[in-house]
């Protein structure tokens, strides 16, 4: 603030500043950069900090350290077992709870913590699951919740993941005979949710398509999915951009680094990425973030590092060319990875002209 000023202009500004805290939200310019808005309005912070595999304390010190680095939102999920942690750093970041997008999941019915054998257990479990992570992460409201699966009828939700699910190796995703009903059930309770306005925006994660299809005639389409995406995995794997564009769904990435899976090293040291980032003095991580955030999706990453949290934030003081987008879009060192582990969606051709919603 400049130090000229006096009186009543002084004094706009003070109340100006009071109104707004002293997060960027003054800067339009900077707010568009960072922020994508979704199909209600709501305005989602691009980059998330992610916390899944780290325990309560470890959760704790990435949410202050996040928060501190540029980070205004933080993703975790009732099945990351750390959202007393979560909690904890949110409240010790100082941070007003109006600065931070926080987005939680709940587990998909059958899969994983939520037994699904039903319509009824299954929207009663994904009522006690919402409620859950309220109480957990000590919030009066969320600003995202997410369906964390599709649903995988039959189970039991014993299996610690859903990897050892029967959905997994055929990647059934939505396609069994009571997959629709599931989804509808576990839709309706997260919409209630929403009217009540304690969620201010509601999606999936791992959805196929054939998931959206069950939800054809609902009131309140998914805002967000949540699916894998990074650079490696082509420009339009299974087509799962082209489908989120043509239903106005946002994709978020998540594993934006490979997760230490196929393309990993290639992602943070590879020459594609690091010769890129040479041209705008940027590291390898960061084009590979870029990349992803030029397209207009959002981006789940992960880092218990403070330098590394720093340099994963900093990412929107340059452009890539479309020369070098285009080399990134063409890389298919990671093609084994799909966006979702559960699906087995048509390839991008097929889906391009999808469409579920107007
Ligand atoms: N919806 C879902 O089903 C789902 C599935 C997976 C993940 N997610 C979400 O997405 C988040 C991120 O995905 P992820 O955990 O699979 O992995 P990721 O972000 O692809 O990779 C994380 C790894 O990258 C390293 N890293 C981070 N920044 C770096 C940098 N600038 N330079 C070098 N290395 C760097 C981290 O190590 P250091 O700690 O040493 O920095 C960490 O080992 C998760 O935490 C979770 O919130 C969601």
């Amino acid at each position: 603030m400049s130090l000229r000023l006096c009186g009543a202009s002084l004094i706009a500004a003070l109340a100006a500043l009071s109104l707004k805290g002293c997060s960027d939200d003054s800067n339009p310019a900077k707010e568009k950069a960072h922020t994508i808005t979704l199909r209600n309005g709501v305005k989602m912070p691009i980059l998330a900090a992610g916390t899944w595999q780290y325990n309560d304390s470890v959760a704790e010190q990435v949410v202050v350290d996040a928060l501190n680095s540029g980070f205004s939102h933080i993703d975790t999920a009732y099945d990351y077992d750390n959202q007393v942690g979560v909690g904890k750093g949110l409240k010790r970041s100082g941070k007003p709870r109006h600065s931070i997008f926080v987005t939680t999941k709940v587990p998909g019915c059958g899969i994983q913590n939520s037994s699904g054998v039903s319509v009824d257990v299954c929207k009663t479990q994904t009522v006690d699951k919402i409620e859950m992570d309220l109480q957990q992460l000590n919030l009066s409201y969320l600003d995202m919740v997410l369906i964390h699966f599709p649903p995988c009828p039959g189970e039991d939700g014993t299996h610690k993941s859903p990897s050892e699910s029967s959905c997994y190796a055929p990647k059934s995703g939505c396609t069994h005979p009571q997959a629709c009903d599931l989804v509808r059930a576990q839709w309706g309770v997260l919409t209630d949710y929403y009217q009540q306005k304690k969620i201010k925006a509601i999606g999936v994660s791992n959805y196929c398509q054939a998931c959206f299809h069950c939800l054809a005639n609902v009131t309140e389409m998914p805002m967000v999915n949540q699916v894998q995406l990074h650079v490696g995995m082509g420009s339009n794997p299974q087509g799962f951009l082209s489908f989120a564009e043509a239903n106005k769904v946002v994709l978020q990435a998540y594993s934006p680094f490979g997760s230490g899976g196929h393309g990993s090293s290639e992602i943070l040291a590879g020459n594609l990425t690091t010769s890129i980032g040479a041209k705008y003095k940027k590291s390898a991580a960061q084009v590979a973030l870029k990349w992803i955030a030029s397209r207009n999706v959002g981006i789940a990453t992960k880092s218990a590092s403070k330098e590394h949290l720093k340099a994963n934030a900093d990412i929107f003081d340059f452009k890539l060319s479309d020369e070098d987008m285009a080399s990134l879009d063409a890389a298919t060192f990671a093609a084994e990875d799909t966006p979702s582990f559960l699906c087995n969606d048509p390839a991008p051709s097929a889906a391009a002209v999808q469409r579920v919603v107007v």
